[in-house]
């Protein structure tokens, strides 16, 4: 839901709780904020500092090739050293890592000594493989504690992991296979969702026929479905862990703080996804700061970010950040509302959960099921709750802070991207600003600061430490995409989203201004659906928007014109729904397509989106001078 209707017209007052405040890691929100914006690379090797570093840096910050900023430069280490190998030589090694269950019910724990050791383990395999450091490895696959390993294990070659979201499909696949040269893919038998298995080695096995640069598939068994083993090319996972070569130890490879750790292709204004890439040695100071200090993570927190592994949500909150700060996460593999809709409720239960971390699509998904589902668990563990991914409209906040939080719980909501790597503007339990360090400000379109109340775009105005380095193979791409805009006045980054500032000085994010759409949480292009479309035979041109929805955020609503010779129909409909299930995915999908005879242009030839939106909502329609005869 937009909430573009109300704010900043809300203007209710939650206090966090002082039993919270009292002892939060950031007292003075105010001090710090001015004092890293004073000296901001003395605060972030300040930050630093608090982790191992092989080598020290030479220069905190380089500009020297603006905007390819540069962090830690000189530094030598390794993320995995700081996730895992420093925390095993302490008592940490006992600690629990990691908590799992399986959407039918199975449950692995695994102490932080544990991980280490498979990770250890199936890098050993990798390189048994020739996976060396720089070389790329694509992952695909369901929420299992593979996943994890696979990624550590990739992080401790050297070797920049490229994780697929289990809800793309072959062509989307093969696509970010191409883009990374990537000679390994590491994949599963299929996942449990709703009951049933997904299919994800049939996509492997369609998406390498597609890219057959492919050489080595790793396949995890977790469903025991039968797939199809192709020999000499694909290996089962739990054979190759018990071969010698899996050896428990496995010496982490150190590399230079800018050294690549991963890359994460997310959708951009073009249909060819983005593939944005961090590193190793900011990426892991920025995104241990951010959680520490925002979800005031302490040694006897059980933390659950509800994420997946394979988004921007997952690599920073799920798998790095917590395990350098040496916490204990929770991960469930299945849907939130199998077999009932309390079964997030019961989790938080089960394991005296103390910090949720959601997506807002999510909560209004479980808030149509009632309050008696929560109601009916002990949710008294909790003393904290996080938002991301969307703006999170009123109701779905109240019902989250009442019915989830008991009152009791501040409600933290993130703001950020795939490219900002961490939290950018967020409260901490006792604030509500960007981060210390982050230059937030929303301009108009010749970059003047916009008055409180006043619609602008949200740029940042100061390199971070997990700002992304580039667009894989494409540094052009980069440049003008996130540095272009207001480079008359500097090296601004620009977000993609506006905002709103109220006269309190929060930040109210509206959604993104460009061809970006949040569906369900989940980020795509509109030019990535609509050229799914295209290349199904019957198209002839596709146009596809974002209308409000209540659930999701947004519907995908698309529209396409046929080719000569072909009918529109139902069935046509539903093939091309099935056609986009398999080129984009099950997450792209189209709420709604119509086959239409003309699409609304202007008479340079570009769709007026922005008018098909409006009909869509049966709103006015605007201005349509540019509109084409
Ligand atoms: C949106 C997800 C409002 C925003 C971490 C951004 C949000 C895009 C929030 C990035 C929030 C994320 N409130 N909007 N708390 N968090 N967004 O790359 O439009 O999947 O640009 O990263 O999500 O999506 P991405």
């Amino acid at each position: 839901m937009s909430d573009e209707a109300f704010a900043p017209a809300v203007s209710e007052w939650y206090a966090p709780p002082e039993s919270i405040v009292q002892q939060a890691h950031i007292q003075d929100y105010a001090a710090l904020y001015d004092r890293a914006r004073a000296d901001v690379t003395a605060f972030w090797a300040e930050q630093a500092a608090t982790l191992e570093w092989h080598r020290p840096w030479d220069t905190v910050l380089d500009d020297s090739q603006a905007p390819f900023f540069k962090w830690f430069v000189g530094a030598r280490t390794n993320i995995v050293h700081n996730a895992l190998d420093r925390h095993v030589k302490t008592w940490k090694r006992n600690k629990l890592a990691l908590i799992w269950e399986g959407e039918p019910g199975d449950k692995v724990t695994m102490s932080y000594w544990r991980l280490w050791q498979e990770v250890n383990r199936f890098a050993n395999v990798l390189k048994s493989m020739g996976v060396r450091k720089g070389d790329r490895v694509t992952i695909y696959m369901g929420r299992i504690p593979e996943i994890i390993i696979a990624m550590l294990a990739c992080a401790k070659l050297g070797a920049p992991h490229s994780v697929v979201y289990g809800g793309f499909s072959e062509q989307a696949l093969a696509d970010r296979i191409e883009d990374a040269r990537s000679r390994v893919l590491i994949t599963c038998d299929g996942a449990w969702l709703r009951g049933k298995v997904v299919p994800l080695k049939d996509v492997v096995d369609e998406a390498i026929h597609r890219s057959p640069i492919v050489e080595h598939v790793i396949v995890v068994k977790r469903t025991g479905q039968p797939i199809k083993m192709e020999q000499g090319r694909d290996y089962w996972y739990h054979e190759l862990m018990s071969l010698p070569i899996a050896s428990r130890q496995c010496d982490t490879e150190i590399v230079d703080a800018e050294d690549p750790l991963f890359i994460l292709y997310t959708s951009g204004t073009t249909g060819k996804p983005k593939g944005v890439l961090h590193t190793h040695g900011g990426y892991q100071v920025y995104t241990s700061t951010t959680l520490k200090w925002a979800f005031d993570i302490k040694e006897e927190d059980r933390y659950w970010c509800a994420a997946d592994p394979g988004w921007i949500t997952g690599h920073s909150y799920i798998v790095y950040a917590p395990l350098i700060l040496g916490a204990t996460s929770i991960l469930y593999e299945g849907a939130p509302n199998f077999p009932y809709p309390d079964r997030w409720w019961r989790i938080i239960e089960e394991y005296g959960v103390t910090i949720l971390y959601t997506a807002p699509t999510a909560i209004r998904g479980l808030m149509r099921f009632g309050e008696n589902w929560p109601a009916r668990r002990d949710l008294s563990s909790l003393r904290l709750l996080g938002s991301v991914g969307e703006p999170i409209n009123p109701e779905a906040w109240r019902w989250y802070h009442k019915n989830i939080g008991k009152e009791r719980c501040p409600v933290i909501d993130t703001w950020w991207q795939t490219e900002t790597g961490g939290f950018m503007i967020t409260p901490l339990p006792s604030a509500t600003r960007p981060f210390p360090g982050i230059e937030a400000d929303i301009v108009d379109e010749e970059g003047n600061s916009v008055p409180p109340g006043v619609d602008g775009n949200l740029v940042i105005k100061q390199p971070w430490p997990a700002m992304l380095r580039t667009v894989y193979g494409d540094p052009e791409r980069y440049v003008q995409q996130y540095w272009s805009r207001y480079q008359q006045h500097g090296w601004w980054y620009l977000t993609g989203d506006s905002a709103r500032k109220d006269h309190d000085g929060y930040y109210w994010i509206i959604g993104r201004n460009d061809d970006v759409l949040k569906v369900s949480g989940y980020r795509l292009g509109t030019a990535e659906v609509e050229s799914g479309l295209v290349s199904h035979p019957a198209v002839a041109e596709a146009a596809v928007i974002g209308v409000p929805d209540e659930v999701k955020g947004n519907a995908i609503y698309a529209y396409c014109i046929l080719r000569n010779g072909f009918v529109a129909s139902a069935a046509l409909v539903d093939e091309l729904k099935h056609h986009i299930r398999h080129e984009v995915g099950p997450i792209a999908v189209p709420e709604k397509i119509e086959l239409v005879v003309s699409l609304p242009k202007t008479r340079s030839g570009k769709i007026m989106r922005r008018v098909l939106k409006a009909r869509a909502q049966g709103l006015p329609e605007g201005d349509i001078s540019t509109l084409e005869e």
